[in-house]
Order: C-alpha cells, then sequence, then structure tokens
C-alpha cells in the first residue's frame, strides 16, 4: 500500500502530535510552521483527564515530569496579600487533578518533547517559515482524490490529507470554511496577558491570584514560577476597554504594554511592580495577549472532504484548561479513525481519510466541547469586581478549599466518565 501523504499545518501542540500518531501507521507526513522555528514559547500549560493516559501512551510521561513545573498549588490572595483560599496540587496519581496539575509545564519544554517524538523518523519532515496559500480539492467520490495545496513560496503539491493544526487564528479553517463563511470564534468580552518580570524574595511557588476591586472592568493579577530568577504575571481582564481592543487589533507591543499598564497600575497588591517591569523590564517583552474565544463550528463542521481542523482551530475555548489535553486526545482520535478504515478491506484512500476525519468529529466532539458555552457563569463566579462580589468569591473558595471541592466538583469528573477508544492499529510497532 502507498503511504497516505499528509500535510500538517501548524507546529503548536496538536500538529507534532498527530505527525507523531500518523508517522506510525508509515504515513508520508511533512509537517509546517508559520514561524521561522520552532515556536517553544508560552507559559504554564498542562495535561488533565485524558490528556495524562494519552500522554503515557505516547511514552512522554517521564520526559513531561522531568520538565514539570513544581506549583505547590493555587492560592487567592487580597490587595494586602492576605491568603484567602489554598488549593494544594495535586500529588496522588490518580489521574483526578486540581486546579495546579500534577503535569504542569512550560509550553515551550512540551511542543520540545512532542517534535521530538517525529525529528529523527524518516517519514516526518518538518518544515519552518512555510505556510500554505491556496488549495482545492478533488470530488470526494474519487477514490484517489487529492487535495492540490499550492505553498506561499509558490510550490504546489498534492496530498490525501491536509490538516488545520493552525491555532484558534487558523488560517487553514478560513480557507476551509470558503469566503463569506461567518468567523466560528465566539468572543466572551475578556482577554488574558501574560508576562515575565524578574523575581523578588516575597514571590510564592504557589499561583497567586488577586482580584482587584476599584474598576468598572473585573481585573485580576496573577503569579505562577517555573523558575528562580524569573516570575510569570498573569492578567484576566472582563469589561469594556477600548484601549485594549485597539492595541489588540494592532498587535504593537508597545500598545499592549501601555494597555494593560495603564489598565493595572492602581490596582493594589504587587500590581505597582509588575507594571513598573512591563513598563521598562526588557524581561516583560515576552508578554503575550489573547481574547477569550470560543470556536463554536456547527456539528459536522471540522472538516471538509480530505481537509480537516485540530486543536483549538476545531474547538477552542481559551485557557478553559484543556487545551493541550484536547490536542493530545484530539490526534489520537483523528489519527486512530483513519487508521481503523485503512485497515479495512474495500474501503478507498479518500474513503479512510474522509469517513475517518467525520468519525473523529462525531466520537471527540462531545468531548472537546464539554466546557463550552458556561461563559457566563464563569464570568460571575470567578470574574467579580465589587469588593462585596470579591468577599463572597474568597468565602466560597475558603469553603471549598476546606471540603476539596476543586478535586470533586471540576469538569473533570463529567468528562472522565466519557470513554476514550483505544486504536490497536496505532498501538505496537
Ligand atoms: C506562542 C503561543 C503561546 C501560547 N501560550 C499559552 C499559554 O501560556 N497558556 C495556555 O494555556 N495556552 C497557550 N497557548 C495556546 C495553547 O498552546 C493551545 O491552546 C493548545 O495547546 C492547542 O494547541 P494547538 O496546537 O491547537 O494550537 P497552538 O498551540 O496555538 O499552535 C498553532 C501553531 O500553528 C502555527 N501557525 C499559525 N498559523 C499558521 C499558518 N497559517 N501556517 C502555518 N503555521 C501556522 C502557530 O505559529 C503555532 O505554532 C499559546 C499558543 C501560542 C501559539
Ligand atoms: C514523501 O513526500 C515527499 C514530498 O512531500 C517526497 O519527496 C517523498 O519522496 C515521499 N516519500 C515517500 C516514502 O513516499
Amino acid at each position: 500500500m502507498d503511504p497516505l501523504k499528509v500535510l500538517i499545518i501548524g507546529g503548536g501542540v496538536a500538529g507534532p502530535t498527530l505527525a507523531y500518531w500518523l508517522s506510525r501507521i508509515g504515513a508520508n507526513i511533512t509537517l509546517i510552521e508559520r514561524s521561522p522555528n520552532m515556536r517553544a514559547t508560552g507559559q504554564q500549560v498542562d495535561l488533565r483527564a485524558h490528556g495524562v493516559p494519552m500522554m503515557q501512551k505516547m511514552g512522554i510521561e517521564a520526559a513531561v515530569r522531568a520538565a514539570s513545573v513544581p506549583e505547590a498549588g493555587t492560592q487567592l490572595v487580597d490587595v494586602r496579600g492576605r491568603v484567602k483560599a489554598f488549593f494544594p496540587a495535586e500529588r496522588s496519581g490518580t489521574g483526578m487533578q486540581s486546579f495546579t496539575s500534577e503535569y504542569e509545564i512550560m509550553r515551550g519544554d512540551l511542543v520540545r518533547i512532542l517534535y521530538g517524538l517525529t525529528e529523527t523518523r524518516r517519514n516526518v519532515r518538518h518544515l519552518f517559515g512555510a505556510t500554505v496559500d491556496a488549495f482545492t480539492q478533488d470530488d470526494e467520490r474519487d477514490p484517489d482524490g487529492k487535495v492540490h495545496v499550492r505553498f506561499a513560496d509558490g510550490r504546489s503539491e498534492d496530498y490525501d490529507l491536509v490538516v488545520g493544526a493552525d491555532g484558534a487564528a487558523s488560517k487553514t479553517r478560513k480557507m476551509m470554511l470558503g469566503p463569506g463563511a461567518p468567523d466560528p470564534r465566539f468572543r466572551r468580552g475578556s482577554y488574558i496577558g501574560y508576562f515575565s518580570v524578574p523575581a523578588a524574595p516575597g514571590d510564592s511557588d504557589r499561583g497567586t491570584f488577586c482580584h482587584l476591586p476599584g474598576r468598572d472592568v473585573s481585573r485580576v493579577v496573577g503569579t505562577r514560577k517555573d523558575r528562580a530568577d524569573l516570575t510569570r504575571v498573569y492578567m484576566i481582564m472582563r469589561g469594556k476597554y477600548p484601549p485594549l481592543d485597539a492595541a489588540y487589533q494592532s498587535g504593537a507591543l508597545a500598545e499592549l504594554k501601555k494597555a494593560w499598564g495603564d489598565l493595572y497600575q492602581d490596582g493594589g497588591w504587587e500590581c505597582r511592580r509588575f507594571t513598573e517591569a512591563l513598563r521598562h523590564a526588557p524581561e516583560a517583552d515576552d508578554l503575550y495577549c489573547t481574547p477569550f474565544e470560543e470556536v463554536r463550528l456547527p456539528q459536522g463542521g471540522w472538516s471538509r472532504g480530505r481537509v480537516v481542523l485540530l486543536g483549538d482551530s476545531a474547538y477552542c475555548q481559551t485557557a478553559g484548561g484543556f487545551g493541550c489535553t484536547w490536542s493530545l486526545v484530539g490526534a489520537y482520535v483523528l489519527a486512530g479513525e483513519i487508521a481503523t478504515l485503512r485497515a479495512r478491506a474495500g474501503v478507498s484512500r479518500s474513503e479512510a481519510v474522509i469517513q475517518g476525519a467525520k468519525n473523529y468529529e462525531e466520537r471527540f466532539r462531545p468531548l472537546a466541547t464539554a466546557g463550552h458555552g458556561g461563559a457566563q457563569i464563569f464570568d460571575y463566579l470567578f470574574l467579580p469586581r465589587s469588593p462585596l462580589g470579591i468577599g463572597l468569591l474568597h468565602a466560597c473558595a475558603s469553603a471549598a478549599a476546606y471540603f476539596r471541592l476543586d478535586r470533586k466538583a471540576s469538569m473533570e469528573t463529567r468528562v472522565a466518565s466519557l470513554k476514550l477508544p483505544d486504536y490497536p492499529e496505532l498501538e505496537g510497532e
């Protein structure tokens, strides 16, 4: 059998994971990434729920553990720095995670580990600084139909399968949906921004979050710590603040720094130090900012023919806590569904790809979108802005910490009961 020829667009978390699974069934894979080198940046991410057995299946648990961030837990403090609630990290090994999971890792380290799985595989090529300009595909009934891809450098090539793993702002999705299609990104009216500051002696090794009253928008500031010399600052805001919209639109680092700095400088707690650093410290040049958004494609909308979306491009929920987990799981399910059909007699190459993509969505969609749509509840519960609302949150959090509700009431219990399929075609070699 001729190998399946696959183009994967996007070398984040989902793309390299899919390259790994498809390489195991002998596919000929090209993985392209827009940036000129591996984009191993970003802050702390984690693996939880089905992401844990997934990582074990991929044989990277030891590597992930070795690179993991030893966060002691998560705490809420008030504007004077007094601890209001503390949720210890989960170290039970049961797979049940608290806010701090057992597998906290810097995004860059995870991306490097995932690339490492296919770097030396002869059937996987990694190309950097490459993008796709356009594609067309043959009729779905054509058993040997291809996707005809034109790259930005003018080259053209044909593939059996093209996968868009190019993130929430996916250009592949835009091209797949075609001109005039509505943008499936649903904005929740909040932003998250992160940057690094030089460490100070009192910085906690717990994830620490502080709600700031005193403005007509909700503001949260937090810190997390993965190394001694730096502290990572998180800012989450919700509400109308036009300067931030404008800065995000422009994408200019200086404008983003100014907008966040102006919004947070009078917030109390460590805000003055953080915003000073944001303005003047070179460490803060890593500022990364994104709106909270959900990609809500209609049923059956994750693929069109031989072009399929995976990861944030298909089902993003910004900072929902499952971005990396669902990237790993989604890649496994997509590869597994295609592999299953490929192994079946009488199924054409086209059918395996097209039907496999549909099966992947059908099986995985309930999991991937389990957390979608909870925007309003989330915002009211976790982003109060009045002193009274913040006080209430602290009281509830303190009670929740006492009863360990973080372990019991999380989405994990709900989604964990949804079973993942096993794909014997992908295992063993
Ligand atoms: C730089 C960066 C920092 C991040 N930081 C955090 C963080 O701190 N915390 C957190 O929870 N989540 C973060 N995320 C998001 C998180 O990685 C994803 O939610 C999750 O891992 C899903 O992964 P993904 O592979 O679907 O998408 P992503 O991880 O977003 O990867 C998409 C990849 O596709 C590439 N790409 C985009 N467009 C094109 C194109 N047209 N052609 C080719 N390649 C393209 C991007 O450069 C990127 O490498 C970050 C994402 C990025 C890109
Ligand atoms: C894999 O595809 C590349 C082009 O994308 C081609 O040059 C190479 O010969 C192919 N390898 C096999 C084993 O088919």
